[in-house]
C-alpha cells in the first residue's frame, strides 16, 4: 500500500526517476479507465510516496529546496502528461469498443409486434359480399333485433310453425303482442338472414338481386358444430322470368368462387315455408373423409307466392329464387376446421392461420 511504500527523499534524483519509471509503467499497464483511476491514485494520491515527498521540501535546507522541489515537480509532471495521454487513448479505445459491443445490425429481421389478425369469418363474409357484387347484385343488411312478422309472417311460416317456439328463437322481453300502438308481435334475435328478403322487397322493389349476409341467433348450445350465434348468407333475385336454372347456375357459381373450380352443387327435395319448390343444397366435397361426396352446404327454392304478395309483388309477372347458408359451416368446410370452438373462441392464434386476408393464403 501506498501508505507503507519507502519514504521517497526528494534529493536522490535516481530514486525520484526509478519511481517515474515504475509509475510510466504503471501507466500504460492501466487497461481502462477505471484501474488508470487506481493507478492515479497510487501515484498523485495524498499518500502517494511523491506527493508525500513534496510534503517534506519545507523542512529542507532551505538551500536545497529549489532543486527538490524542481526535482519532484518534473516528476509530477512527467507523470500527470503521462496519464492524462493514457487517459484519451483509454477513452478513444472505450469507444471503439462500444461501437463494436453495440452494433446494430439493421438488416437483421426484427422482433415484430404482434399486429393481431382480422378473423376469418369476416373477411369470409367479405369475399362472399364481393362475389355477388361481382355478379352486379346489390349487398342489403336487417337488424339484428326484428320483428316476429319479418322473422316468419312475412316469409309464410305458420302461426304454429315448430321453428317459432321458445327452444329455438330468442324473444325480445316485454314485446308481447298488442303493445300500444305498436306493431302486433314480438321481436326477436333473428333466426335467420331470411327476413332481409322481406325487407328488401318492400324496400328496394323489383328486379331485385341482392345477398344479405349477416349475424343471426338460435337458443343453442355451444358444441362442436353449433353456435348460438352465427353467420348466414341469403341470396335474392326477383325478376321476371326466373326459373330453377337461373338458381342453380348461382349456386354453382358461386361453390367454384368458394370451393374451386372442381365444385358443383345438387339439390335434394325439401320443405321451406318461404320457397315452392324448396330444395336442400349439398355440395361436391373432394375432401370428404372417407373419400369425395356430397356434403349440406344450405337451403334454396322458388319464392313462394305468398312472400311475394306479402311483400307487394305480384306473383303473377314475378317469380324469384332465394338460397341461404351458413358462413361458419362454408369457413369449415372450406378449410377442414373440425370444431366450432375454435371459431367462436377468438384466440389469435386461430386467427393469424389465415393471415391478413383471411383466405388462408
Ligand atoms: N333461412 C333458412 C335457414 O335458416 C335457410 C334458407 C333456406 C334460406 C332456403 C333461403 C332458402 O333463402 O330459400 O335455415
Amino acid at each position: 500500500m501506498a501508505s507503507t511504500a519507502p519514504e521517497l527523499d526528494p534529493l536522490d534524483e535516481h530514486a525520484v526517476s526509478t519511481l517515474v519509471t515504475q509509475a510510466l509503467a504503471d501507466i500504460e499497464g492501466a487497461h481502462n479507465v477505471a484501474e488508470l483511476k487506481e493507478v492515479r491514485l497510487s501515484i498523485l494520491g495524498d499518500s502517494a510516496p511523491l506527493v508525500r515527498a513534496n510534503r517534506t521540501i519545507g523542512q529542507l535546507d532551505p538551500t536545497m529546496r529549489g532543486v527538490a522541489g524542481r526535482n519532484l515537480g518534473q516528476a509530477r509532471g512527467a507523470l500527470t502528461e503521462a496519464l492524462s495521454e493514457r487517459q484519451r487513448v483509454l477513452e478513444a479505445e472505450h469507444e471503439a469498443q462500444v461501437l463494436v459491443d453495440e452494433q446494430v445490425d439493421v438488416t437483421i429481421p426484427t422482433q415484430r409486434i404482434h399486429a393481431g389478425a382480422r378473423h376469418p369469418l369476416e373477411t369470409l363474409m367479405e369475399e362472399v359480399a364481393d362475389f355477388f357484387v361481382g355478379m352486379g347484385w346489390e349487398i342489403a343488411e336487417g337488424p339484428e333485433i326484428e320483428h316476429e312478422w319479418f322473422n316468419f309472417d312475412s316469409l309464410n311460416f305458420d302461426i304454429d310453425h315448430p321453428a317459432r317456439q321458445m327452444q329455438d328463437t330468442l324473444y325480445i322481453d316485454g314485446t308481447s303482442a298488442g303493445g300500444q300502438g305498436e306493431a302486433d308481435g314480438h321481436l326477436v334475435m333473428r333466426t335467420h338472414t331470411s327476413p332481409v328478403q322481406s325487407r328488401a322487397m318492400l324496400t328496394r322493389g323489383v328486379p331485385l338481386y341482392v345477398a344479405c349476409p349477416g349475424k343471426v341467433f338460435r337458443s343453442d348450445a355451444l358444441d362442436a358444430t353449433h353456435t348460438p350465434v352465427f353467420h348466414q348468407v341469403e341470396g335474392l333475385a326477383v325478376d321476371k322470368g326466373l326459373t330453377m336454372a337461373h338458381l342453380k347456375g348461382v349456386l354453382d357459381h358461386f361453390a367454384r368462387a368458394m370451393f374451386g373450380p372442381e365444385a358443383k352443387t345438387r339439390l335434394r327435395p325439401s320443405f321451406f315455408p318461404f320457397t315452392e319448390p324448396s330444395a336442400e343444397m349439398d355440395l361436391w366435397f373432394p375432401q370428404k373423409k372417407g373419400g369425395p361426396g356430397w356434403i349440406e352446404w344450405g337451403g334454396c327454392g322458388m319464392v313462394n307466392p305468398n312472400v311475394l304478395i306479402a311483400n307487394g309483388i305480384d306473383p303473377a309477372v314475378y317469380s324469384g329464387f332465394a338460397f341461404g347458408m351458413g358462413i361458419e359451416r362454408t369457413l369449415m368446410l372450406r378449410h377442414g376446421i373440425a370444431d366450432m370452438h375454435d371459431i367462436v373462441e377468438g384466440d389469435v392464434r386461430f386467427s393469424t392461420q389465415f393471415g391478413l386476408t383471411g383466405r388462408g393464403h
